[in-house]
């Protein structure tokens, strides 16, 4: 099918809030967390609703001979961009399913031990708990403080950890709670020597940092093209190692499953597969907006307003600046905050200052976590500094 559309966008994209006409954001509120959901742009969803028309037309033709050579081919666009082979790449709903089909592949058995550190994904803890228990191993939490100091300090935090059973290492690339860019090639080596594999959690990644997941060198890699690559939401990647592509088999098996990894991914039963579809539309998109220079813009953007922050509220940032991406996560351990107070200045942000920002703890400390993309400029920080002590005042006096 020809996806293109005549609305394809010129290179002097615009850029700040004229860039929200590009999306369905609506104006108000301010959006400062593209993280959490991404946020799709508007000529993407045309994609996606040809495709739907498309694929209506005749599903019988599209199931049984478009798909399957549809999804090959895009597996070749992710490699190149990505690394690796297009046969090394599967696409997956999101990170969770990939992290859990990893987890279901792993071959973990009784004694053995999974680690991790605090910062890790809490859905993907949960996930690893569960599986653990079932092949009667058992998960290392790692600690590691909320403010980190350097790459070493991550690194030998979590080589301290690994002992004679550790079998599995899982390790986020860019962490959820704290936005902290992980030294994961480093970490890979460290875990290697050990002959530990490694799973990479990267759902932030895709289009946010560079990525070449081959120089990392882990065992499993997985991304999100739906946060930072602007893909429909549902269009999770997983990259395996080829030495681990024969025991790689989805959480959901079905008709594809004995035939090998790629036909097991692609095959899992009849699904909305129109995410995936428009994954080289929406790496149009991302390109005609710069590409690199967007990461690096955005990248610039969240260091800016992270200092601006930082000294308007008396906050800390958690990591050093050479740890961070286009999220930076502030935080303080005011007196009397709990989770309830954190929600409770999140809402108040959203409903008397207009401004969506995720509020929250990490352990004992009062988070807050701002995402910069193409639509966000240094007033919104501006905006977001004015509100912060009012909404707190007001989570206390609610
Ligand atoms: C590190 C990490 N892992 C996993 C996820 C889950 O992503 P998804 O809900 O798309 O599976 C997230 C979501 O933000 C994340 O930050």
């Amino acid at each position: 099918m020809n996806n293109r559309s005549p609305s394809d966008l010129s290179p002097n994209a615009p850029e700040g809030h004229a860039a929200l006409a590009l999306f369905q954001l609506a104006p108000d509120p301010i959006h400062l967390n593209h993280g959490s959901y991404g946020a799709v742009p508007k000529i993407v969803r045309e994609a996606q609703d040809r495709w739907r028309a498309h694929i209506e037309s005749n599903p019988t033709e599209f199931f049984r001979n478009e798909l399957p050579a549809e999804l090959r081919r895009l597996a070749g666009v992710v490699a190149q961009r990505f690394g690796g082979k297009p046969g090394d790449w599967v696409f997956c709903e999101n990170a969770t399913a990939a992290v859990n089909s990893v987890l279901a592949s792993s071959g973990l058995r009784e004694g053995d031990e999974i680690v991790t550190t605090s910062h890790v994904y809490g859905a993907v803890l949960k996930a690893m708990r569960i599986w653990a228990e079932r092949f009667g191993a058992k998960v290392v939490v790692v600690p590691i403080p909320a403010i980190v100091e350097s790459e070493e300090q991550v690194v030998q935090a979590i080589a301290r950890s690994f002992s004679d059973r550790t079998k599995l290492l899982i390790v986020d690339h860019i962490t959820s709670a704290t936005a902290i860019v992980f030294p994961v090639a480093q970490i890979v080596s460290a875990a290697h020597a050990r002959d530990i594999a490694v799973l990479i959690d990267g759902a932030h990644v895709p289009g946010h940092l560079p990525l070449d997941v081959e120089a990392i060198g882990a065992d499993w890699y997985t991304g999100n093209a739906h946060k930072w690559l602007f893909a429909p939401r549902g269009c999770g990647l997983l990259w395996t190692a080829p030495q681990h592509q024969t025991r790689t088999l989805p959480v959901v098996l079905s008709h594809g499953a004995p035939a090998g990894y790629t036909q097991a991914f692609d095959w899992i039963g009849t699904r909305d597969a129109t995410a995936w579809l428009c994954l080289e539309e929406a790496v149009r998109f991302y390109d005609a907006l710069g590409g690199e220079s967007l990461m690096a813009r955005n990248r610039k953007l969240a260091a800016t307003a992270g200092e601006l922050l930082a000294q308007r509220l008396g906050l800390q940032i958690t990591a050093p600046a050479a740890m961070r991406g286009a999220m930076t996560c502030l935080t303080s351990r005011p007196s009397s905050m709990n989770g309830a107070r954190a929600s409770s200045a999140m809402r108040h942000l959203r409903e008397c200052c207009s401004a969506v920002v995720p509020v929250y703890l990490f352990e004992d400390a009062l988070c807050i976590r701002i995402s910069a993309q193409i639509y966000n400029e240094v007033a919104d920080y501006e905006t977001l500094a004015k509100a912060f002590p009012i909404a707190m005042q007001q989570s206390l006096d609610s």
